[in-house]
């Protein structure tokens, strides 16, 4: 398999070789099959996108958004789930309960790359947009439409790469969009490591780069009127379980790791 990829995009191989090698390791914390799959499709070499924090981090997060979506979706088994900036994400498959729908939203280049690895599935849609516009949302309508449900947006490793302005102009796309109301489940990383990007240990081995950082999801909810943070927690919460060094990670800079943020508009 043959990747042409742009900056940003290029990221998505940062998780991608974490899950494979995690799920290769001798007692997996997470499993993807599919990611193993893409990666030895890709026959790259994944030092250069494996290191010890980026790959605890990724872990964490996994960890941590798998066991709140599954709960959301016990709650709402008819929930219609949209992984923004999806890359090669392969949520789906962990979380699904035979009846949830599922879209995966990302930028032109990186949906072709996905077609090539992900075959078509029954209650799963790819989506080739930009999420900063408004071109996406009709499918993803149309497909609530006949759901009572709201809809549960997922934005894992985007944030840092949208401007505050960017990440304005997305909340208002999901509230315009989805007006009854919704969740967002974005990851957030702080300030300390937007300023510190050439420090990053995977990311700088990209040509992308970190444009925002928060130091509260608060700071994201004041940005649009109407929408409000309902929970947030720290990947260390997770990460300090399995190692010495993420323990004192979470000990020594408790505000440093990245964080999930939960937002919601609308009427509960
Ligand atoms: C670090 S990767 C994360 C991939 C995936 N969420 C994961 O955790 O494995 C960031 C992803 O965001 C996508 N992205 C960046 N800007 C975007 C935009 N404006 N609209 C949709 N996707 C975007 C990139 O193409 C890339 O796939």
């Amino acid at each position: 398999m043959e990747l042409q990829l742009g900056d940003v995009q290029t990221t998505a191989l940062i998780p991608l070789a974490i899950k494979a090698n995690e799920t290769m390791s001798r007692k997996p914390r997470i499993k993807d099959p599919k990611a193993v799959e893409i990666i030895k499709a890709l026959n790259i070499d994944t030092d250069q996108y494996d290191k010890f924090m980026s790959h605890e981090g990724v872990v964490a997060r996994t960890i941590m958004l798998d066991r709140q979506l599954k709960g959301i979706i016990k709650k709402a088994p008819d929930t219609v789930v949209v992984n923004v900036g999806a890359g090669f994400d392969n949520r789906f498959p962990r979380v699904d309960n035979g009846r949830i729908y599922w879209f995966d939203l990302d930028l032109p280049d990186a949906i072709a790359a996905r077609k090539k690895a992900f075959p078509d599935q029954d209650r799963v849609t790819m989506i080739a947009g930009n999420a900063l516009e408004n071109g996406w949302c009709d499918q993803v309508r149309a497909v609530l439409a006949g759901r009572k449900t709201k809809p549960v947006f997922i934005a894992e490793g985007l944030f840092m790469y949208f401007t505050m302005d960017q990440i304005k102009t997305f909340l208002n796309v999901l509230k315009n969009n989805f007006p009854e109301g919704g969740t967002l489940i974005a990851e957030q990383n702080c300030k300390m490591m937007q300023k510190n990007e050439k420090y990053h240990d995977t990311v700088k081995s990209t040509n992308a780069h970190f444009v925002s950082g928060t130091d509260s999801g608060q700071e994201i909810a004041d940005l649009t009127d109407g929408i409000r943070l309902v929970e947030e927690h720290s990947f260390n919460e997770v990460m300090k379980r399995y190692s010495i060094r993420g323990k004192l990670f979470a000990l020594l800079l408790p505000k440093m790791n990245n964080r999930w943020a939960t937002f919601k508009w609308g009427q509960d």
